[in-house]
């Protein structure tokens, strides 16, 4: 992990967890359309950790329109990312990576399949994912879907996202959120994960020796 992506990260899910405190809602943060219904700092804990068990079952829709579960993807290694595309910085870093790393892998890419998944489903449609999941690779998936449905994804993979209001611009919005690469294996069981700002270069070689098995 490097340097600004990654301190971008932590002083983002430092600051809502901050926030979080500050506001009083650390462990009553509601279940909402908008966000994880669990802390940044609980969140990045079981993810860091190992404490618990990430992924599972997905009931989403693709850039072309068709219905997608996590069951399609079997046979394929996974690299799974969560984030929206109008993402200033860490988004775009990241799906670079996992872009580049699909080149470096060559013929082997066929065996792994990107998956960029959104926290932010009221804009980033499946015609505004269409538009954007092309500029990174080819073979990246985007996939949208109704709140509550990117909700569960979200919380499947142990994500923190907030979706935060600009003062100055009531039109306007980001979501602040964790920024891991999951990697899972053929049968979708969980390996490992990626921190923001990994190169292609350490991608490829940890996605590497997982290529031989189970084929
Ligand atoms: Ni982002």
């Amino acid at each position: 992990m490097t340097s600004r992506a990654a301190r971008a990260f932590w002083y983002r899910t430092g600051i809502a967890a901050m926030a979080a405190l500050w506001l009083g809602c650390w462990s009553a943060a509601p279940a909402s359309a908008q966000g994880s219904s669990r802390s940044a700092a609980e969140l990045m804990d079981a993810v860091m950790w190992n404490r618990e068990p990430i992924g599972g079952a997905f009931q989403l829709i693709d850039q072309s329109g068709h219905a997608r579960s996590e069951r399609d993807y079997r046979g394929r290694l996974l690299l799974v990312y969560f984030g929206f595309t109008y993402c200033p910085d860490i988004c775009p870093t990241d799906l670079q990576a996992i872009g580049l790393a699909m080149d470096r892998l060559g013929a082997d890419a066929a065996h792994v399949q990107p998956l960029f998944i959104t926290l932010d489903p009221e804009r980033d449609t499946r015609e505004q994912l269409a538009q954007y999941v092309p500029m990174f690779h080819p073979k990246l998936i985007g996939l949208t879907g109704s709140t509550a449905a990117i909700h569960a994804a979200a919380e499947a993979y142990r994500v923190y996202y907030k979706r935060v209001d600009f003062d100055d611009r009531p039109a306007d919005y980001t979501v602040d959120h964790s920024a891991f690469v999951y990697l899972m294996d053929r049968d979708g069981k969980y390996l490992g994960f990626f921190p923001p700002g990994t190169s292609a270069e350490k991608m490829v070689d940890m996605i590497r020796p997982y290529l031989g098995i189970g084929k």
